[in-house]
């Protein structure tokens, strides 16, 4: 309980995603985790040792040949050989073990394992993840999308290409549960391989935490995901397709589910101007276009901002959207949103 109160608070996050951790760690859930550990407490302990040694010896020789009646003062002396090579030689062979042992981690950090190794393509963006899956397992020929749930299977080796879109930020991958990260860049492809040797179930939780930990902007904080580890293929498949699917959602929910994931970074729901115009009220209503003329907001008008955000630009706004598209599910997204707009009508 203590653990799970001190990193709850210290990382923000729900205390009971910590179960499993130690005092100071989230659960060591990848096969790095512990080689990541271990290197962290060998460099931790090694300098609190040395700490207490300098500060100990320096509080001492200072108590012990201060300047007081009856001591003369000494001339110091100027050179000491083997005092000089034992404080030389015995730090290089300890940060040789550093480097050693940290260089073994790091190159199995990088280095993806040799055998299958799934790819999921991952999107960051201002403030979202999606994970795309495909084959290995799922009906052929589709993709399947899904924003903020990060879905495995146990002791399968996976390997993240991830990027941003080219018009977004720097973002940053981390699982604190597999003591990864990595950058997602505008523009490139970086990758990112972890293999899950624990699931959050095996101690009570329901996923790891998967968070931003670049700034990037207002709700960088809110920019999280939830990584579910599965036992086999099959109920790994079944979840990812239920995930993807977002017709099962009632529009509206659905509509609004978009928004908060899509569109909150640009658009506001409560009226007040943003990087694009307010959803609020904004159905039905007739909008004064860049060129003068006027457009009624309908179905077309807003399936054609969707798709073609350039085609017409309100007045007063900067043609800033990226087109939006959601897979093969593009006209249900598009449906939610409309469902939702509609209820925001005033
Ligand atoms: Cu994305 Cu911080």
């Amino acid at each position: 309980m203590m653990a799970d109160l001190a990193l709850g608070n210290f990382a923000g996050l729900p205390l009971a995603q910590q179960a499993g951790g130690s005092f100071w760690f989230p659960p060591q859930a990848s096969d790095v985790a512990a080689g990541v550990d271990f290197t962290y407490d060998l460099i931790l302990w090694l300098c609190i040792i040395f700490f207490v040694l300098i500060c100990g010896a320096t509080l001492y020789f200072m108590v012990k040949y201060r300047k007081r009646p009856g001591h003369k003062e000494e001339v110091t002396s100027t050179h000491n050989t083997k005092l000089e090579l034992a404080w030389s030689i015995i730090p290089l062979i300890l940060l040789m073990v550093v480097f050693g042992v940290s260089t073994y981690w790091y190159l199995r950090i990088v280095t993806p394992p040799s055998g299958e190794v799934v790819e999921v393509e991952v999107t960051a963006k201002q403030w979202n993840w999606t994970f795309t899956y495909r084959g290995d397992g799922l009906p052929a020929g589709k993709n399947y999308m899904v924003v903020g749930e990060l879905h495995l299977v146990r002791d399968q080796a996976y390997q993240m290409v991830m990027t941003t879109p080219q018009n977004d930020v720097i973002h940053s991958m981390f699982i604190p549960a597999f003591r990864v990260k990595q950058d997602c860049v505008p523009g490139r492809y970086n990758k990112l391989w972890f293999r899950a040797i624990k699931a959050p179930q095996d101690d009570g939780a329901e996923y790891y935490d998967l968070y931003c930990t670049e700034y990037c902007g207002n709700d960088h904080s809110l920019m999280l995901a939830k990584v579910f580890v599965h036992e086999n293929k099959a109920e790994w498949a079944a979840a990812v397709i239920e995930a993807a699917d977002i017709s099962r959602l009632d529009p509206v929910d659905r509509g609004k589910s978009i928004f908060d994931q899509n569109c909150k970074s640009c658009h506001t729901v409560n009226g007040d101007p943003s990087t694009g115009p307010s959803w609020k009220g904004m159905w039905g209503r007739e909008e004064v276009m860049e060129d003068g003329t006027k457009v009624t907001v309908d179905e077309n008008y807003v399936r054609e901002s969707v798709l073609q955000p350039a085609a017409k630009i309100v007045k007063g706004y900067p043609n800033a959207m990226t087109p939006f598209t959601w897979g093969d599910q593009t006209d249900v997204a598009i449906e939610g949103i409309v469902a939702y707009m509609k209820t925001l009508k005033d």
